[in-house]
């Protein structure tokens, strides 16, 4: 089968050949329909997980993935031949199935939902992105009423941040950079600021004297992230999937410091699948490319510049 995949940390991706994987004992065999690129991706091809987890090369790449069950190992319950499934693989060895592939193996009491009745791309888009929103929000405890200050907002997690949070009745402000602002508006956020000369601190603060209550920050460093934090509200909570938030620093003004690491589970799953169906969320689909574009998809993913999610087609 075909395949996207590195034969070394920091290695370029290329396309290879490899041996259809066979499902062991409680895992499905899906033939994928759909992979989403997300920074993970890249990232853990350059080796951020080498230090926790074993890996095998070559070393395919992605990790969520839609497509249909056709084979099941042996004592396997959850799933029959012919189901639609969607879902993120992530095991040790890391490398030894992926969702930039033709086929892959997930343990059927894995993290796989279905994805009956579900366009395959947009199920592809929802584990990581859409799961880590949700993740973000919950973990924040952000309630309806209140302000969430949104920075980097234009990309994969942050359309649906957007999305849910509106749902929500949370009022979303979104920081993006340039032609980032295009469409956020109409996913919900009620106000847009464009951070392209800069972070827009002075301007957040002079519109939001009072402050907000959270700050969700996708993209920044720690000191662009202690600057937004600036703008909290005391007794507010300050999260970044960048791990930046220092907890001593906003805990001396009662803010709660959360460094979010988003543990994702079927039930999850199962839970955005529904919001996909009730139509509280939308995918917001940037590029639908053949594998053999994967090799740059993964290269323009590292550059930034991304406009809600880039979908593989095997
Ligand atoms: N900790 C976790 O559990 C977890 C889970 C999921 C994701 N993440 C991480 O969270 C980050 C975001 O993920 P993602 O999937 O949303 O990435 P993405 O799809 O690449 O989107 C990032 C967005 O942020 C924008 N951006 C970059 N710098 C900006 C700035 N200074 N101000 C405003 N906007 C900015 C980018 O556009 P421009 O470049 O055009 O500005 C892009 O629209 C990644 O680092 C990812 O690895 C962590």
């Amino acid at each position: 089968m075909r395949a996207v995949a590195v034969n070394e940390f920091g290695g370029d991706p290329k396309v290879v050949d490899l041996a259809k994987p066979t499902p062991g004992r409680g895992e499905l065999l899906v033939e994928v329909a759909a992979a989403a690129v997300n920074p993970f991706d890249w990232k853990v091809a350059d080796g951020m997980l080498g230090g926790s987890m074993e890996h095998t090369f070559p070393l395919v790449l992605g990790s969520d993935f839609a497509g249909t069950v056709v084979d099941l190992g042996a004592d396997t319950t959850r799933f029959s031949v012919g189901d639609r499934v969607f879902g993120s693989v992530l095991r040790a060895p890391v490398g030894a199935v992926g969702a930039y592939a033709e086929f892959l193996t997930v343990p059927s009491e894995g993290l796989v939902a279905s994805a009956a009745d579900l366009d395959p791309a947009r199920a592809a888009a929802l584990p990581t992105a859409a799961g880590t929103a949700l993740g973000l929000l919950e973990a924040g405890g952000v309630l309806a009423g209140q302000t969430v200050l949104l920075v980097g907002a234009a990309g994969g997690v942050g359309t649906f941040v957007t999305q849910l949070a509106a749902a929500r009745d949370v009022r979303v402000l979104a920081v993006t950079r340039g032609v980032g602002a295009a469409g956020m508006g109409a996913l919900g956020a009620a106000e847009t600021y464009d951070a392209a000369d800069g972070i827009v601190v002075d301007k957040v603060r002079s519109d939001h004297p009072d402050g907000v209550d959270a700050l969700v920050d996708l993209v920044s460093g720690a000191a662009d992230f202690a600057a937004y934090a600036r703008l909290i509200r005391d007794g507010g909570v300050a999260l970044s999937t960048r791990f930046v938030a220092d907890p001593d620093e906003l805990g001396r003004r009662g803010i709660e410091a959360i460094n979010h690491n988003q543990k994702s589970t079927a039930r999850l799953y199962d839970r955005l699948a529904d919001e996909l169906r009730a139509r509280r969320i939308t995918v917001p689909i940037e590029a639908r490319l053949p594998l053999s574009d994967a090799p740059s998809a993964i290269a323009r993913s590292r550059l930034g510049g991304a406009r809600g999610k880039t979908v593989i087609l095997p």
